[in-house]
């Protein structure tokens, strides 16, 4: 018996900004092909579940968002499980939850419209491939985004094998978009209203390509192309390795106007034999002198990263270089987390795993200092004026939110003002999280 075909859609994305790129693409593919998207998966004929495997219970967590899915009258929408727990459980999903109609991994979901067909047709409708030819080229433009900011992937999979990670073998090995895809692809989002540009990848400032003139170019190169295309004012990127900071791309922070004053650069630990164990092939002076480098050319760059404590055989000497070198650096914000085994990756099989109490109470510390050093960060920022990007609306009636340079998000009373708008603000007070801001009559610098 064919089942009916899904009128509606709702793509639900976990985990890093990437799926939230692919969630997008998603959806705007099931616009293509005709569907309209449901305000939430109660609402929807088909839901995609568009997962994250990076850290545990992320499995788990699917499994009971499917068991959700079911409703009161004991219907259930067409099921899709996305992203990183499909390409690494395949075809366990729907051994373990029949409910679940389609598998799809990151490099196959440009065949979606097609699995939905075979699903329909009750036929077993798994794609796990990594297929040579990109998905990019295989689906709709961009033309359907229309919002300030958008996101671009560039880059995507991971050739450093770090040794508590699952990225290399759920993303694959390191593939580097090419140049006049990227381009076409900004100038569409640009087109649809977007004047900020966040590029992403796994490892993206190990991005390569030839531009037009056939020149080897890194992100640099592809940043300072950006820099030149009309409407678009903002660029960032997100995520690096401390490897890949090639001194061409430290200029670029330094000289490329567009290019904000804000960086995610992972360290991970600041003890040496952990950098090792984790196989980072970086040290924590290495990574260190990147900094000095950067911050050698744009003063007030904000510094983010990313903690794992816990990771196997970290003594409390260890623990205490991680603290230090947060110390030293002084972040504007950050992300941490305990080390979660990860089946397959060779952190997993280490000796001297570390009791979850140990890790709970080092969490807790590193967290309380990386908490002070956001709130000194947005403390200073009080008394200044700088150019916010409205993004979206806020909670109190007539609020706006948006954003300064260094990523922090600003409140202010709208006046006027609207989503989109580049305004000027005097940032009037600072929480933890978030400023306050008031709008400046005139327009931003
Ligand atoms: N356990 C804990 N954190 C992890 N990360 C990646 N793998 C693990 C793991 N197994 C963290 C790293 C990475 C971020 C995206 O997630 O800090 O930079
Ligand atoms: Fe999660 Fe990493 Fe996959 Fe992103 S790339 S979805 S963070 S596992």
């Amino acid at each position: 018996m064919t089942r009916k075909k899904p009128q509606t859609f709702h793509v639900k994305s976990f985990g890093c900004q990437m799926n939230v790129y692919d969630g997008e693409r998603m959806s705007e593919m099931l616009s293509a092909e005709g569907m309209t998207a449901a305000q939430d998966s109660t609402d929807a004929d088909i839901v995609v579940l568009n997962t994250c495997h990076i850290r545990e219970k992320a499995v788990d967590k699917v499994y009971s968002d499917i068991g959700r899915l079911r409703r009161d009258d004991g219907t259930r929408p067409m099921i899709a499980v996305a992203g990183c727990v499909a390409q690494a459980e395949g075809a366990e999903i729907p051994r373990r939850a029949r409910e679940v109609d389609i598998v799809v991994g990151p490099q196959a979901y440009h065949r979606l419209p097609f699995l939905i067909e075979k699903a329909r047709n009750g036929e077993a409708a798994l794609d796990t491939d990594m297929p040579a030819a990109s998905k990019f080229g295989a689906l709709p433009s961009r033309a359907m985004q229309k919002r300030p900011t958008a996101f671009l992937t560039v880059q995507e999979g991971c050739d450093k094998f770090c040794t508590y990670c699952v990225v290399p073998y759920t993303r694959g090995a390191e593939i580097s978009r090419p140049w006049n895809a990227i381009i076409d692809e900004a100038k569409a989002l640009i087109d649809g209203g977007a004047c900020e540009i966040t590029l992403l990848g796994q490892n993206v400032n190990a991005w390569t390509g030839d531009d037009p003139a056939g020149r080897a170019q890194g992100l640099d190169g592809l940043i300072r192309a950006l820099d030149t295309l009309p409407g678009l004012e903002r660029i960032r990127y997100t995520t690096s390795h401390p490897n890949d900071m090639t001194d061409g791309l430290i200029a670029a922070h330094g000289d490329v106007e567009k290019l904000m004053p804000f960086l995610h650069l992972p360290v991970q630990s600041g003890s040496d034999p952990i950098l090792k164990a984790m196989n980072r092939s970086h040290s924590a002076k290495s990574y260190l002198e990147v900094l000095d480098k950067v911050r050698g050319v744009r003063p007030d760059i904000a510094l983010s990263g990313d903690f794992i404590v816990g990771f196997p055989g970290e003594s409390e000497a260890d623990f205490e270089a991680t603290m230090q070198i947060i110390r030293d650096v002084h972040y504007a914000q950050a992300y941490s987390f305990k080390y979660s085994p990860r089946p397959g990756t060779p952190a997993a099989t280490m000796a001297d795993q570390i009791p979850a109490s140990v890790m709970d109470e080092r969490l807790q510390r590193l967290q309380t200092l990386l908490n002070e050093q956001q709130y000194a960060f947005n403390q200073a920022s009080v008394g200044k004026q700088t150019s916010i990007l409205l993004e979206r609306a806020g909670r109190r009636p007539g609020q706006l939110v948006g954003k300064t340079p260094w990523l922090q998000s600003v409140h202010v009373q709208a006046d006027g003002a609207q989503i989109g708008d580049m305004i000027a603000v005097d940032i009037i007070s600072a929480g933890p999280n978030s400023l306050h801001g008031e709008i400046v009559k005139r327009k931003a610098a």
